[in-house]
């Protein structure tokens, strides 16, 4: 499929200050659009200017829900080249929620050349200083005129690219994490290993309380016993037990994220000990009372790594790790960064260059 290209006629001014950039409150002067229906499949490929869309009212994707996406970053690297990670793995993970949500698949290759030629258009919008890129969001949306509750006929696919610092106030300092024992984010058999809208929606109660009480996040349990840690939303989890890199087991109701895969890759890699299994939340308590909890940190896109240094569950909180970032937490920022900004070497080949 061809993609037709409209250049903006003006260009929004680069931000002066990238240490005020925040998170995805800018977009760039360009998007990547396509649509689809039973007819003709995907359609009308078109990078055009950065707009809103029109949507009716009626519009599926806001009654029912039929909504996924994707996060993924741009870098810069030190002689002024951008490059991407692991992209692939983003538009196959969007084809798995795709199919959980009845929504249609994506051609991978052409997403991935979308995405590039997109990317070589607004390369001068991928920030220069140290803990910025861009972000990309492709995101698709049910979009039939229609009230009646069954998969839509029709969709837009879009991405669009958003200039971003860290995605926590906190930056790279410890967050302070609520352990959440009343609502649930996902249940197995549900939509929780899909990056679909209502996950979110579903978390949003629960993070606002949370924020009141002075804590970054919750930390999910999971829906039915409340007893495995699952989440944290905009993260998965990791705990360093006695010298052991543990992360919950992936049983449907977890994101699998990929920030988490690599980062047991470069554990395991690096000689570390690792487990995927399922942990319950007094597992994690029992391991601070008897000092062999050394770590806890999030893994992901937005948050890329970010050490937790409290965990509050029903009102019993454990400060870890002296409340600073531990060795674990800094040698996979240190070494993911590294990979991703092009300061290290790629042993794992998931380095694309744009420029
Ligand atoms: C990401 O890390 O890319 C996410 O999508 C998490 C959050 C910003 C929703």
């Amino acid at each position: 499929m061809e993609i037709t290209v409209q250049l903006a006629q003006t260009r929004k001014p680069k931000p002066q200050d990238e240490s005020k950039l925040g998170f995805g409150k800018l977009f760039t002067d360009h998007m990547f659009v396509m649509e689809y229906d039973a007819d003709q499949g995907w359609h009308d490929a078109r990078i055009v200017p950065y707009d809103t869309f029109q949507l009716s009212p009626a519009s599926s994707v806001l009654h029912y829900g039929q909504s996924i996406f994707e996060g993924l970053k741009a870098y810069r690297r030190k002689d002024g080249g951008v490059q991407i990670f692991r992209q692939r793995d983003n538009f196959e993970r969007m084809n798995r929620s795709a199919a959980r949500m009845c929504m249609p698949q994506l051609d991978v290759d052409f997403c991935e050349k979308a995405l590039i030629q997109l990317l070589k258009l607004e390369e001068e919008w991928v920030p220069h200083s140290e803990g910025t890129s861009l972000y990309i969001r492709p995101t698709m949306v049910a979009n039939d005129a229609t009230l009646g509750v069954h998969a839509a006929h029709s969709y837009i696919f879009y991405i669009i690219l958003s200039p971003v610092g860290a995605y926590y106030a906190e930056g790279l300092k410890p967050v302070k994490i609520f352990v959440e024992n009343e609502y649930v984010r996902a249940v197995k058999g549900g939509t929780g290993f899909a990056k679909t809208a209502a996950n979110y929606a579903a978390s949003i109660l629960a993070g606002e309380i949370a924020a009141r009480r002075g804590y970054a996040q919750v930390l999910w349990l999971d829906g039915k016993e409340r007893r495995y840690v699952e989440e944290v939303g905009s993260m998965n989890i990791m705990f360093v037990i006695d010298g052991t890199l543990v992360s919950p087991a992936l049983q449907g109701s977890i994101l699998p994220g990929i920030t988490r895969d690599s980062v047991l890759k470069l554990a395991k890699d690096k000689g570390m000990k690792v487990e995927e299994r399922p942990i319950t939340i007094q597992e994690v308590f029992d391991s601070q009372a008897s000092g062999k909890l050394q770590e806890v940190f999030g893994t992901g896109t937005a948050a890329v790594i970010s050490p937790v240094s409290h965990l509050d569950w029903d009102g019993n909180i454990i400060e870890i790790g002296g409340g600073e970032m531990g060795p674990v937490a800094s040698y996979m920022y240190d070494t993911l960064t590294g990979i991703q900004f092009g300061a290290k070497d790629d042993p794992f080949h998931w380095i694309t260059r744009i420029s």
